[in-house]
């Protein structure tokens, strides 16, 4: 499994917290910035993240900022992404299972390390359902 991972200012330490546990657990993550305490532009980075998971050369992504909510605006814009905003591992979790969402957004100032970890494990183990799920998932590529 590969994963690209991205933050703002905002979420630099969550992010590089999410990056070494991803890693601990073996899984393919790639940093893509921002890099600096710097501040900077989310939609930036939501844009480089996302064009890569479109492209295939990511299968997911992750996005934190401050809040989740600017990063998860930007990724549902890229075509063929689906960005799930959560801050509870049912949400991530259902995410997944039904939703099929490729992107996963978190807040750094909303939610603590320990929780988001758990919501990153959560979020990755669940597979897409499919079924009538699927039906949905199509319509959403369609809007
Ligand atoms: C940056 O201050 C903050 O606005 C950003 O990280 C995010 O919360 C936006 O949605």
């Amino acid at each position: 499994m590969k994963i690209a991972i991205g933050s703002d200012h905002a979420a630099l330490d969550l992010k590089s917290t999410i990056v070494e546990h991803l890693k601990e657990s073996g899984i393919d993550v790639t940093d893509l910035g921002t890099h600096t305490a710097d501040s900077c532009d989310y939609p930036d980075i939501a844009k480089l993240v996302c064009e890569k998971v479109a492209a295939g050369e990511y299968q997911y992504g992750i996005l934190v900022c401050g809040t989740g909510i600017g990063m998860s605006i930007a990724a549902n814009k890229v075509k063929g992404i689906r960005a799930a905003l959560c801050h509870d591992t049912f949400s991530a979790s259902m995410a997944k299972q039904h939703n099929n969402s490729n992107i996963l957004c978190m807040g750094a100032r909303v939610v603590g390390s320990g929780l988001a970890l758990a919501i990153v494990d959560e979020w990755i183990s669940q597979e897409f359902v499919g079924g009538r799920h699927a039906i949905r998932v199509e319509k959403l590529e369609n809007i």
